[in-house]
């Protein structure tokens, strides 16, 4: 979480820092800020609350005519959202922005106070701009190594000292690439920030220093000078466009058709490019939010289609848990933006162990994508909504594949050509997921019911709801309804019932029975009508491909859910795209 910009150039850095930081305000928006700096001067400007606030506060000052400059979007982890907790943070003659957390800070700060350094905020930036300042003799490179080498945890810092014209960056667990110009350099916690800019870009590696300007970038590895690569990297200005949307969710949940044909067609050419799973006698699938949502479909499948023994867990407990590899394992992690700190943990901890390694990732230059062992690529581009819509599903989809190939159940990928219009028309039964929308907008409390497969899709319908529209919902084991939660319907809350499991579809309907003689308001998510109750019914198709089916009405329900409730859609509060902290 936090988003980072930095810029050191012909041009003011105003414009480019603000429009970074409104491309990164899906890593935080708790507060933002800027700091300008020319050779006499330093100016730091700083909001709470998205990055408009900030905006508006900077079109009001006078500023001052600079060349090189950091910017910062927070969220929140040591101190609440105001002004003196915002970043940049200063210290002495060191100003910086930072994303992670460093972890050593209450002792740092204890050392940092006995020497008689006073601190303003309560965060662990402070800590990190003063332990840089104490360092701090005229040597840039030297402090900053000097200080890292102290600091536990994550970090990704962009540092201007007062003395210098150049612009530093460092980074440890946390993201941070460096822009590549023509004289003019940038730095940025992902290169959608600076793709208006340039689409060439240095990976910054573990512990190694950028010292920039508008015309050299230097990587330092320790006090020495480090040959680096510049890369190119492949996406358009455009594709981060609403492109006439309301809301990035909407646009991406249309684009899921299209996306899903791109995401296949490689492996559906060629399937030795999906991992055979009888290689190992057990899988772990492992991930936080959705994308463990998706690993519970996919370990429905392999289980039920293919016999494959799984576990699936989210990342945060898997990484502190005592598991046991004693039988030839892989693991696989799932993951959009390839950084959430918590799946990068429980990837280190298989590989410490030795463990085989597969992504299912998004993004292709992210940790994740270049530390695993191997990578399935799903196709999604960017995702600007905090929601995840389109890379849910198309995470899910590679699972579909991986069971239909782990059950030899190639007949079934006949199927994959028709999935893209078949997603569509779901899509466009749009008009009918509004009216159950305002069913069930005022609502305070709802619930997502159904068995195996079924609960799993349950889970990420119930989340996409609760997380864009604030209302209370629960997905809930169909048949344990009844050991407890049943005393929460009450006459008039919604219960959607997801039914595709036709082994185990009469016993879904008994438990639907119950909360409706309770006086549950009845929603069916089926590939079947269900005679007595309010149905959306989608296209059937075999087991693998169904939740596809299932899970766009779900999207869609969710979105206009909160549309009617006047929900911040695309940036729903408390929430940050990237969870880069643990
Ligand atoms: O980038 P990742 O896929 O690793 O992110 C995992 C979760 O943080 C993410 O899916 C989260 O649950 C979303 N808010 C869900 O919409």
């Amino acid at each position: 979480m936090c988003g980072i910009i930095g810029y050191a150039g012909k041009h003011n850095p105003k414009d480019i820092l603000l429009g970074g930081l409104k491309a990164l305000e899906y890593r935080g928006y708790d507060s933002s800020g800027i700091c300008l700096k020319n050779e006499k001067d330093i100016q730091i400007i700083k909001s709470i609350g998205k990055i408009k606030n900030l905006e508006e506060k900077i079109n009001k000052t006078d500023l001052i005519d600079s060349y090189v400059g950091i910017g910062h979007t927070r969220w929140a982890t040591h101190g609440e959202a105001n002004e003196t907790n915002a970043h940049p943070h200063r210290c002495g003659k060191v100003t910086l922005v930072h994303n992670g957390i460093i972890e050593n800070a209450a002792l740092l700060k204890e050392k940092l106070v006995k020497k008689g350094i006073k601190f303003k905020s309560e965060t662990d930036t402070e800590v990190g701009c003063a332990l840089i300042n104490y360092y701090y003799d005229g040597d840039e490179v030297k402090a900053i190594n000097e200080a890292c080498s102290e600091m536990e945890g994550s970090y990704a810092f962009g540092i201007l000292f007062d003395d210098s014209n150049k612009l530093y960056a460092v980074r440890k667990g946390s993201p941070l690439i460096v822009g590549v110009g023509v004289k003019e350099n940038y730095i940025a916690s992902d290169i959608n920030a600076i793709i208006n800019y340039t689409n060439k870009y240095i990976l910054l590696e573990e512990g190694m220093i950028a010292v920039i300007d508008k015309d050299s970038i230097k990587i330092m590895k320790g006090n020495k000078e480090y040959n680096y690569k510049v890369l190119t990297a492949d996406i358009s200005a455009e594709s981060r466009d609403k492109q006439g949307y309301d809301h990035y969710m909407l646009k991406e949940i249309m684009e899921e058709p299209i996306l899903l044909g791109k995401t296949l067609k490689p492996y559906i050419d060629d399937l030795s490019l999906i991992p055979d799973l009888s290689d190992y006698e057990e899988v772990h699938i492992v991930a936080c939010g959705s994308a463990m949502y998706a690993g519970l479909i996919g370990k429905s499948l392999l289980e039920e289609k293919a016999g494959v023994r799984v576990l699936c867990d989210v990342a945060s407990e898997y990484r502190y848990k005592k598991i046991i590899y004693d039988r030839k394992t892989l693991v696989i992690l799932v993951s959009q933006s390839g950084e959430t700190a918590d799946t990068i943990a429980a990837m280190k901890k298989a590989k410490e162990n030795g463990i085989d390694t597969l992504a299912i990732v998004n993004v292709k230059t992210s940790t994740i994508a270049r530390e695993t062992d191997r990578q399935i690529f799903i196709e999604a581009g960017p995702e600007i909504a905090v929601a995840t819509t389109k890379a849910y599903l198309l995470q899910v989809s590679i699972f579909s594949l991986l069971a239909i190939k782990a059950a030899n159940d190639l007949d079934c990928l006949k199927e994959v050509d028709k999935l893209p219009g078949l997603v569509k028309s779901v899509l466009d039964n749009r008009e009918n997921y509004r009216k159950i929308a305002e069913k069930i907008y005022k609502e305070n409390d709802i619930f997502f019911i159904g068995r195996k497969i079924d609960y799993a899709i349950c889970m990420e319908g119930s989340l996409k709801l609760k997380e864009v529209s604030y209302i209370h919902s629960e997905a809930y084991q169909a048949g344990e309804l009844k050991h407890g939660t049943i005393s929460l319907i009450d006459k008039g809350i919604p219960v959607f019932g997801i039914i595709t499991d036709d082994d185990i579809k009469d016993k879904t309907i008994s438990n639907i029975e119950e909360v409706k003689s309770r006086g549950a308001n009845i929603f069916i998510v089926s590939n079947n009508k269900i005679s007595e109750y309010e149905c959306i019914v989608v296209p059937k198709v075999s087991d693998y491909f169904q939740p596809l089916l299932i899970v766009p009405s779900l999207q869609l329900i969710a979105y206009e859910t909160a549309k009617l409730r006047g929900c911040d859609i695309d940036k729903p509060k408390n929430l940050a795209k990237s969870v880069t902290v643990e």
